[in-house]
C-alpha cells in the first residue's frame, strides 16, 4: 500500500502531501469513511470542531488499528474560542471527542478580523504547541495581512489552509507563504462544483495519462508542493485520489491548468465570512 510523500513543516513535524477532508460526513460516515481511508492508505485527517463530526473521526481512526503516531490529525476550532484560554478549552474539548491526547495540527478556522482577536487565537496554539500538546500551528482562511500582523507579533504558522483549486490558483497568497516558509494546504482542491473536473483541457490531459480528471486536478496541487485534502466517501474515488504519486505533468500541462483562472472565480471573503 503505497502512501503519500510528505513535506517537513517549520515546526519539524511531517505533513503527508494527500489527506482526507471530512466536511460534510456526520459522526457515523466520518467513522466508517476514516476507517477506510486509513486502511487505504490515508494518513492526514483533517476535521474541525465546527463539521460535529471529531467523535466519529476519533472512531474511524480506532477502528482502523494504525497506531496513533503514524497519523495526522488536523481539527480547528471556531471564533469564540479566540482567546489563550479560549484556544485551551477548544482544544481539551476536540481531543476529548477524538480520543487523542495531542492533535499533529490545530488550526484558526477563519480568522474573523472583527473580532480583532486573530493573532492572539494563534498565541493560544502556540503555547499548546510549547507543551506538546499539538505538533505544528495552523491557519485557515487567513489573508496575507491577517498573516503578517500574526508574523509581526513573533509567530509563523506553519501552515495556512486556504480555498484553491485551478480556477482559484490564489497565486498571491501561495507567493506570501513561500516568502515566510508557511506550507499552502488547499481545500476543495477539487473546486467547488464549477465544472472543473469536466473542463475539456483537464479531459484531454487525463487521457493522456490515463488517468482521471481528478487525478490530474489533485496532480497539479501537489506536484507544486501544496496539500489537498479531498473529501469523498466513496471506497473508488478515495483510492483514486490517494494514487497520484506513480505520474508526472509536464510544464506545459501544469502552465496549461491555469488557463483556468479567469479571476472571476468566487472565492469566499474570510473578511466578511467566518465562524
Ligand atoms: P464523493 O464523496 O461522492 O466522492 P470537497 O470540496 O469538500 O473536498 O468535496 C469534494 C467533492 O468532490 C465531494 O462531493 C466528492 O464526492 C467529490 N469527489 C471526490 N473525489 C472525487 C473524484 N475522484 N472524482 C469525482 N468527484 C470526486
Amino acid at each position: 500500500m503505497a502512501l503519500a510523500p510528505t513535506v517537513q513543516l517549520r515546526s519539524g513535524a511531517r505533513l503527508p502531501l494527500l489527506g482526507l477532508g471530512t466536511w460534510p460526513l456526520n459522526d457515523d460516515e466520518a467513522a466508517e469513511t476514516v476507517s477506510l481511508a486509513i486502511e487505504t492508505g490515508y494518513r492526514l485527517i483533517d476535521t474541525a470542531e465546527n463539521y460535529r463530526n471529531e467523535k466519529g473521526v476519533g472512531e474511524g481512526i480506532r477502528r482502523s488499528g494504525v497506531p496513533r503516531e503514524d497519523l495526522f490529525v488536523t481539527t480547528k476550532f471556531n471564533s469564540e474560542h479566540h482567546s489563550l484560554d479560549g484556544v485551551r478549552r477548544a482544544f481539551q474539548a476536540s481531543t476529548e471527542l477524538l480520543g487523542l491526547d495531542y492533535v499533529d495540527l490545530l488550526l484558526v478556522h477563519w480568522p474573523n478580523p472583527g473580532q480583532g482577536r486573530h493573532v492572539e487565537a494563534v498565541q493560544g496554539i502556540a503555547k499548546l504547541m510549547e507543551e506538546g500538546l499539538v505538533r505544528a500551528v495552523g491557519t485557515s482562511n487567513y489573508k496575507p495581512a491577517h498573516l503578517q500582523q500574526v508574523i509581526d507579533a513573533g509567530i509563523v504558522p506553519d501552515v495556512n489552509q486556504i480555498q484553491l483549486d485551478p480556477q482559484r490558483p490564489r497565486i498571491e497568497e501561495r507567493a506570501f507563504h513561500n516568502e515566510h516558509g508557511i506550507v499552502t494546504e488547499s481545500w476543495s482542491p477539487l473546486g467547488p462544483g464549477s465544472g472543473l473536473l469536466e473542463d475539456p483541457g483537464v479531459v484531454a490531459i487525463a487521457e493522456a495519462h490515463g488517468r482521471t480528471p481528478a487525478q490530474v486536478v489533485l496532480r497539479w496541487h501537489v506536484q507544486q508542493g501544496m496539500v489537498a485534502i479531498p473529501k469523498s466517501s466513496n471506497p473508488q474515488r478515495l483510492a483514486q485520489n490517494l494514487g497520484i504519486f506513480d505520474f508526472e505533468l509536464s510544464g506545459a500541462e501544469l502552465a496549461s491548468i491555469y488557463l483556468l483562472d479567469t479571476g472571476e472565480a468566487e472565492i469566499v471573503d474570510s473578511d466578511a465570512f467566518g465562524h
